[in-house]
């Protein structure tokens, strides 16, 4: 069976993890992708993992190519048709309505079709068309919103000056981790308030985390524990890793960026400590991952106007013999930050 999947429009972490987790999709469209499933469950089970996924729809084949043809697919009052990857138009659900005479049509805002919120609060039929290669497609999956505000929103602890990743993102890059979950150890050393071993545990990695911080450390474990999810947290400095674990499959990381509100001139005396930081770490996370273990890890481009200080640049020169760099430049910021990110993947040699 055939599948498309929507994910968030310009979400740049999207086309990484949906490589990582569905190998054998294609981007189709500009935050569309298609793959081949066997059935709906394991697609849906597939796709609700992920943290960029937003909606899947199936393929309803037998389809003509007539718009009015899809009046029988539809079963509930309220429907709606959006034209795959087109601005949304009425024309298409108002000849359905007329056909059938009767109905509710909801018109899409944009060519992604009803929000999950809209479908949410309405039972919605809703199909895509593609009148050229006569495919149609019906929306089967929406993501669980409410968990995701409820994880974002209403953690016992949050500290927005420790700096604290969006859920979605931390879930994102667990998922660029490629190993199945079960039986594997994902540390973060840097775990703050434990957004990244939130969405870790969900996905069934056991989980471990430290942080140089006795507060921070507390919180992440009662995170966890709001959620009924659970780890091994420690207070220790990221540095020194491998005095405590050892054999570990994958580490997951947005290390400390540096102050936040820096001025400009402060630039080019913050980027050699931050740099110094991480290849002590990722010198000491060579005793702490298995052969073959991977790093995903934040790191910030920053800028004072002059020039771009971007500190992944660390990985070329001391680390050559040590890592392999798998992936590089999946870069996000966050609206109206000065510091950009770049996540990289490493796998240790
Ligand atoms: C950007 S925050 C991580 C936020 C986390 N990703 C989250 O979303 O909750 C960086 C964390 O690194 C910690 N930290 C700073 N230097 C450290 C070090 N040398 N070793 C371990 N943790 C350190 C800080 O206390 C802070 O909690």
């Amino acid at each position: 069976m055939r599948f498309i999947l929507f994910v968030g429009a310009n979400n740049s972490l999207a086309p990484a993890e949906v490589s990582v987790q569905i190998p054998s999709s294609v981007e189709i469209l500009p935050s569309v992708f298609l793959f081949d499933e066997k059935d709906s469950d394991l697609a849906i089970n597939k796709v609700s993992r992920l943290g960029c996924g937003l909606k899947l729809a199936v393929e309803v084949p037998g389809y003509s190519g007539e718009t009015t043809s899809l009046a029988d697919l539809i079963k509930h009052k309220n429907f709606s048709i959006t034209q795959l990857g087109k601005a949304a138009s009425a024309g298409v659900g108002q000849a359905i309505k007329n056909e059938m005479g009767k109905g509710r049509f909801i018109l899409a805002k944009d060519s992604f079709g009803l929000s999950p919120i809209i479908l949410k609060k309405h039972t919605v039929d809703e199909f895509f068309v593609d009148t050229e290669k006569r495919e149609v497609w019906q929306t089967i999956w929406f993501h669980d919103f409410r968990h995701w505000i409820e994880k974002d929103r209403h953690m016992p602890f949050a500290d927005a000056r420790a700096g604290m990743l969006p859920p979605k993102i931390a879930r994102s890059m667990v998922n660029l981790v490629p190993f199945s979950t079960e039986k594997r150890t994902l540390i973060d050393p840097f775990c703050g308030s434990g957004r990244i071993l939130i969405e870790a545990a969900e996905l069934g990695f056991n989980v471990a985390g430290v942080d140089i911080s006795e507060k921070q450390a507390r919180e992440t474990e009662l995170n966890l524990k709001s959620l009924d999810l659970g780890g091994r947290i420690e207070v220790l400095d990221a540095t020194h890793l491998s005095t405590r674990f050892s054999e570990v499959d994958a580490i997951v990381t947005e290390p400390f960026l540096g102050k936040p509100n820096y001025r400009p001139d402060q630039v080019r005396y913050i980027v050699p400590g931050l740099e110094k930081l991480y290849l002590g770490a990722l010198k000491d996370w060579t005793k702490v991952l298995k052969i073959g273990g991977l790093v995903v890890m934040v790191f910030p481009i920053l800028n004072d106007g002059k020039k771009v200080y971007k500190t992944s640049h660390i990985i070329d020169e001391k680390l050559k013999l040590s890592y392999n760099p798998l992936k590089r430049d999946i870069i996000y910021s966050r609206p109206g930050a000065d510091t950009k990110r770049e996540i990289v993947i490493l796998q240790k040699i």
